[in-house]
Order: structure tokens, then sequence, then C-alpha cells
């Protein structure tokens, strides 16, 4: 059987008054898929992703969302968004991780809905999840960026999404603990069986976790699977002569992505 298409995405082009930021971009996220995003600072990564949820509405083409006309699509709480800003929190906030992660329920219960024994269930099981169960009555602003990455993962699992979308999560982040992070999010996307899509700058960190690999510079350079994706280094090399450099001997790819 065909595993639903999560998002579908056809000759989407985008622009920003007259300047054109994405361009005929014809994408498809299958279910259990864990893609990667990736392209240089600029790019219209945020920019795609945006569209996706609908804060900017795409020049031309289409999205369709869990197979469903975008204006048909109304079951938002099916998706989690954590964007490049949420690592800049203010670090004076006096919450715990456990109320920070609570607020991820708010949407679906009302703000002032008291927690019950299934909520708080829920809430210890998705900071668990992202490996914070040690942190559960830490004050958010006494943790490192990355475990305050993690916090906000574990708020965005909460209301159990099947799709989650992640916007440079890594950014200020060090090298050792980016590879634990692409780690628990491999953990997430088997265990929870949800769809990840990861935006990043850095082609090079991630194509050994991903299912899947899309390279975004205006146009989309590359899209599909890892395997497909490191054969396709020579063929890139050739059509874009010059733009094109091999990374790594593991890692194929251009340096547009
Ligand atoms: N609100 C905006 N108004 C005008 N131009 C924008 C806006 N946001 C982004 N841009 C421009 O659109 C392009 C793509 O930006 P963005 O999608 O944020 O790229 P990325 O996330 O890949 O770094 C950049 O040239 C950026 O300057
Ligand atoms: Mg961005």
């Amino acid at each position: 059987m065909k595993a639903q298409t999560i998002v579908d995405i056809k000759n989407l082009s985008f622009y920003y008054n007259q300047q054109l930021v994405l361009e005929d971009i014809t994408l498809q996220i299958p279910k259990g898929a864990f893609i990667g995003l990736v392209g240089p600072n600029g790019s219209g990564k945020s920019t795609l992703l945006k569209c996706i949820l609908g804060l900017l509405k795409p020049s031309e083409g289409s999205i369709r969302l869990f197979e469903k006309p975008f204006k048909e699509f109304s079951e938002w709480y099916k998706i989690g968004y954590v964007s490049q800003k949420a690592n800049s929190f203010n670090t004076g906030f006096p919450a715990t991780v456990f109320e920070v992660v609570s607020t991820g329920l708010v949407s679906k219960k009302g703000l002032f809905k008291r927690i019950n024994h299934q909520d708080r269930k829920k809430i210890i099981d998705a900071i668990e999840s992202v490996g914070m169960g040690d942190f559960q009555r830490r004050n958010i602003g006494e943790l490192s960026g990355g475990q305050q990455q993690r916090v906000f993962i574990a708020r965005a699992l909460v209301s159990e999404p099947e799709f989650l979308i992640l916007d440079e999560p890594t950014v200020g982040v060090d090298a050792k603990t980016v590879q634990n992070f692409y780690q628990m999010l491999g953990h997430i996307n088997k265990e929870k069986n949800i769809t990840l899509l990861l935006v990043t700058h850095d082609v090079g960190t991630i194509t050994d976790k991903v299912s899947h690999v899309a390279c975004l510079n205006r146009h989309l350079h590359f899209h599909g699977d890892t395997l497909e994706f490191s054969n396709q280094k020579d063929r890139l090399s050739e059509f874009y002569d010059h733009h094109v450099h091999v990374l790594t001997h593991d890692h194929g790819g251009c340096d547009k992505c």
C-alpha cells in the first residue's frame, strides 16, 4: 500500500514584493519520512516552511496537506512546528521544563483548564522522549541552548502531532550535542512514527541521519532518498559545473545545499 502523502507541493513559487524567493518547487513528503531540507542562508527554507504552515500564501502553485487541498485542510493539531526563534528564549523566564511543555496542550484544552492525570502522563512522556526526563523541575533558563531546544520539541510533541517541522534547531549547538540531537530525532521518527521535516544549512551533518534530502536554493536542486543523494553527486557536479563540489567522501551534494 502506498504511504500517505503528508505534504504535496506542486509548482510553487513565492515572491516577497518583487523578489522571487522560491521558484517552481515540486516536493512530496510521504508519511514516515525524515526529510532534511538543506540550503545556504537566504535560500528560502523558512519561507517554504511558512507556505506549508499557511503563514504565507504561495504566489503560484499548490500545496496539499494530508491529501487535502490546502483550503480544505483544518486539522492543524496534526502538525507541530518549532520555529527558528525558539532558541532565543528569554532565559529569565520563570517556568520549569514541565510547565513549558504543558503549554503545548493549551491549544487543545484552553488556557485555564486544569491538567489532569492523563495530561500529566503525556507531558512526562514528551519530556522523556527528548531525553530530558531528569530536568522536569528545572527552570528553563538554567538549561543550555541545546537542552532548551529539546524542551521546545517536547512542547510540540505533547499534542501528539503526526508531522513535525523543525527550523534550524541546532544553530549555536556544539557538534557532539548536534549528533545526539539528531539521534533523538531519529528515535522520535521511528518509535513514534512522526514524519519529520528538518531544516538546516549544513548538509554534512545530516545525510546519515535522515531518510530523504531536499536541496533548496530558490529552486529545488535535488530531492530524493539518501542513497540517491550520495549517488547523485557526480551528476550534480556535471550538471551544475563549478557551482558544485563534493563535500566529503561520505556526503554527496552540492555547494548550494
Ligand atoms: N519578511 C520578508 N520580507 C522580505 N524579504 C524577506 C522576508 N523574509 C525573508 N526574506 C528574503 O527571502 C529570502 C529567503 O529567506 P528565508 O526563507 O528566510 O531563507 P532561509 O531560511 O533559507 O535562510 C532571503 O533573501 C530573505 O532576505
Ligand atoms: Mg531560515
